[in-house]
């Protein structure tokens, strides 16, 4: 971000109040602030309480081994029990769990009493491959509700899965099975994306050949495509799971058994995984989402627009809204197929009243207009959210007025896959919100922006962001690496985590975040390393080196812009031939589409400082078209020009 940027954000002095009718119903107070404040533990203990334990707890934290933290010890409950038995106990089997809806218009309604059955019936399918509690189970799905339903069976067996985003690539599934050693896929032959159905079990088979320990793969039949099958492993969801009795009694697990692994990007290029556990992470997602969307289970439509193989799907789409018994919606597919209306018209079809998407969703919307949505009836909205990427202030302002109506608050959430549910946000009861702002942190959250030597900045400056108290839906560890865990997050700042973003306190002390200040590039929301992406660009035979960095971009917030140096026979070949289309191809099919570099330039060399490091700093001073910073510290200060002189005309 520019010091442009943030000055102009610094001045942004719109101020929105919560309307009477929100506060004066609001499930959560100013009050709840001074509580946590005067006892954070006590604080967190209450909400665990709203959560059905078949053991009580005898510590709520246990901070003894930190950075490794145990909360509600000794408790002992079953997830899958209190996102859906629990509900049905309490007399809400008829509740409508979740409205689906499938890219092609076909449609599924799925109650609690329903998926307490599917879930049953999932859970003893898996039993019957072998899962026992502690195994992992991957799921690469499409956006259906077995999706959902695979992983409350996993839970309700104690299997920890593993949520592979269907957009990755085989390559990137095989990672992660190996790394946490999954010995069964779920999956389904495809999914439907934008206007066609798209295959994902070829990945799971490419995956695979390189992950013998896997003995079975559950299938799910969603487009019908063709599959190729492997006698013995293969087998059918319609066949295995239909066939199970639908009664199936949750075991209680320990409040530490872990939940779920969640891959993400950090500044290396082997994608981290971040362990989640039970007691602590259903309470902070199920109480958030409680506070921060003011949900009443009864009357609200609640729908998370993001992809289940994302943080923001597992803790807002699956466990913090079903911990709460409400209604949800799910939708398959894309918000342009098949017109750029379809957001709208699933808004308006099921009345949703909490919408929770990423600002990369809300300038796409900005981008093609005002009619579109203003062609459909948006009035049961009532609250709006955000999260993934820092939010400008006119891209909060335009959704606000053009989704909301200019009457619905929105709360901007900052939040990471380590956090595991939202930890800065405003509650809509109680915050006078400021467009571009998260202002601060939740009650039982303590957050503060510190400099290079970790003093707490004034008000009015920036630096970087850090949590200083341990949190009940902190990531207990980096899977099968303690020691990355401890370097990457606890060492910076001693005692304290590093989350790796910026931020800025404003007059007031509320904290405007500026985005990420390691080698992360956050694209459509989602992390991307640099060094991932330079990582799959020189595994293809014509590249030498590369460079990575994530440029401005008005709509995805950061594009992955690459910088290559080709190999002696290819460069010279390179003169006649364009290799940018075949390395965004190699990238892709290495990661996943996402990870497709907007733009590729191959350069003879590379800007390095004496001791060889890449400066990044003026590949994204090119990328973004500006003139060069300092470029003192290079060994070769040419480089440059010549970087600048191959540059396709007008960029
Ligand atoms: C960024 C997504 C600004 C941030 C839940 C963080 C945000 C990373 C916000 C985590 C926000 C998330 N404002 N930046 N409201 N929310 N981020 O792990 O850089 O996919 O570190 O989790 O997204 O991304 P992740």
């Amino acid at each position: 971000m520019t010091d442009e940027t943030l000055s102009n954000l610094l001045r942004e002095d719109r101020r929105f109040p919560p309307p009477a009718a929100l506060a004066e119903q609001a499930n959560v107070t100013a009050a709840a602030y001074d509580e946590a404040a005067a006892d954070s533990e006590a604080f967190w203990a209450a909400q665990a309480a709203r959560l059905d334990w078949a053991e009580p707890w005898t510590q709520v934290l246990d901070w003894s081994r930190a950075p490794f933290a145990r909360w509600f010890t000794g408790g002992r409950l079953n997830v899958a029990d209190n996102c859906v038995d629990r509900h049905v106990r309490a007399g809400l089997g008829d509740r409508v769990a979740f409205h689906w809806e499938g890219e092609p218009g076909d449609t599924r309604t799925l109650t609690y009493a329903d998926l307490k059955d599917e879930v049953s019936r999932a859970a003893n399918a898996l039993l019957s491959l072998g899962v026992r509690a502690g195994d992992r189970v991957a799921i690469y799905m499409p956006m259906i509700p077995e999706t959902v339903v695979a992983m409350l069976a996993c839970a309700r067996i104690g299997a920890p899965h593993t949520v592979v985003f269907g957009g990755f690539s085989a390559e990137a599934l095989r990672g992660r099975i190996q790394d946490c050693d999954a010995r069964v896929v779920v999956t389904a032959d495809g999914g439907y994306r934008k206007g066609a159905a798209s295959a994902l079990k070829p990945a799971v088979d490419a995956a695979l050949e390189e992950c013998p320990d896997v003995r079975s793969v559950l299938v799910v039949r969603r487009t019908g495509q063709d599959v190729a099958w492997t006698e013995g492993r293969d087998v059918w969801w319609h066949d295995l799971v239909t066939a199970q009795p639908a009664d199936h009694t949750p075991e209680a697990f320990d409040s530490e058994h872990p939940l779920y692994i969640m891959y993400t990007s950090g500044t290396t290029a082997r994608p981290k995984g971040i362990l989640h556990t039970t007691g602590g992470y259903l309470t902070q997602v199920a109480w958030s989402h409680f506070a921060v969307f003011d949900v009443k289970p009864e009357t609200d439509v609640y729908w998370t627009a993001a992809d289940i193989g994302w943080v923001t799907g597992h803790s807002y789409i699956v466990y913090g809204p079903l911990a709460n018994g409400v209604t949800s919606v799910l939708y398959e597919g894309t918000p342009d197929t098949p017109h750029q209306g379809r957001w709208w018209e699933i808004v308006q079809k099921y009345r949703v009243t909490i919408l929770y998407c990423a600002p990369t969703a809300i300038r796409t919307f900005m981008k093609w207009g005002d009619a579109i949505p203003a062609g459909y009836d948006l009035a049961s909205l009532r609250l709006l959210g955000s999260v993934g990427e820092p939010i400008n202030p006119e891209a909060w302002m335009w959704y606000r007025r053009a989704i909301g109506g200019d009457r619905t608050p929105v709360v901007d959430t900052w939040w990471q896959t380590e956090t595991g549910a939202q930890m800065i946000s405003p509650l809509p009861g109680v915050s006078t919100c400021k467009p571009g702002s998260a202002l601060r942190p939740l009650p039982g959250v303590s957050a503060e922006v510190v400099d290079d030597a970790g003093e707490p900045v004034p008000n009015g400056s920036g630096g970087y962001l850090v949590l200083t108290r341990p949190w009940p839906a902190m990531l207990r560890t980096i899977w099968g690496d303690e020691q990355r865990y401890v370097d990457t997050y606890w060492s910076r700042f001693p005692g304290r985590y590093f989350a790796g973003d910026g931020a800025k306190k404003d007059e007031d002390g509320d904290i405007w975040l500026l985005g990420r200040v390691d080698d992360v590039m956050n694209v459509s929301g989602h992390r991307i390393s640099t060094t991932e992406v330079e990582s799959a660009l020189v595994s293809h035979p014509i590249v030498a080196e590369a460079a990575v960095v994530g440029a401005t971009d008005t709509t995805t917030g950061q594009g992955i812009v690459a910088f290559v140096i080709l190999r002696g026979d290819a460069a010279d070949k390179g003169a006649e031939e364009d290799p940018a289309q075949e390395l965004r191809a190699h990238v892709a099919k290495e990661i996943g589409p996402i990870a497709r570099p907007r733009q590729i330039l191959v350069v003879a060399e590379l800007p390095k400082t004496r001791s060889g490091k890449i400066m990044r700093r003026l590949l994204r001073d090119i990328a973004e078209n500006r003139e060069l910073g300092d470029v003192t510290t290079l060994t070769d200060s040419t480089v440059m020009d010549a970087i600048r002189e191959r540059l396709p005309e007008g960029s």
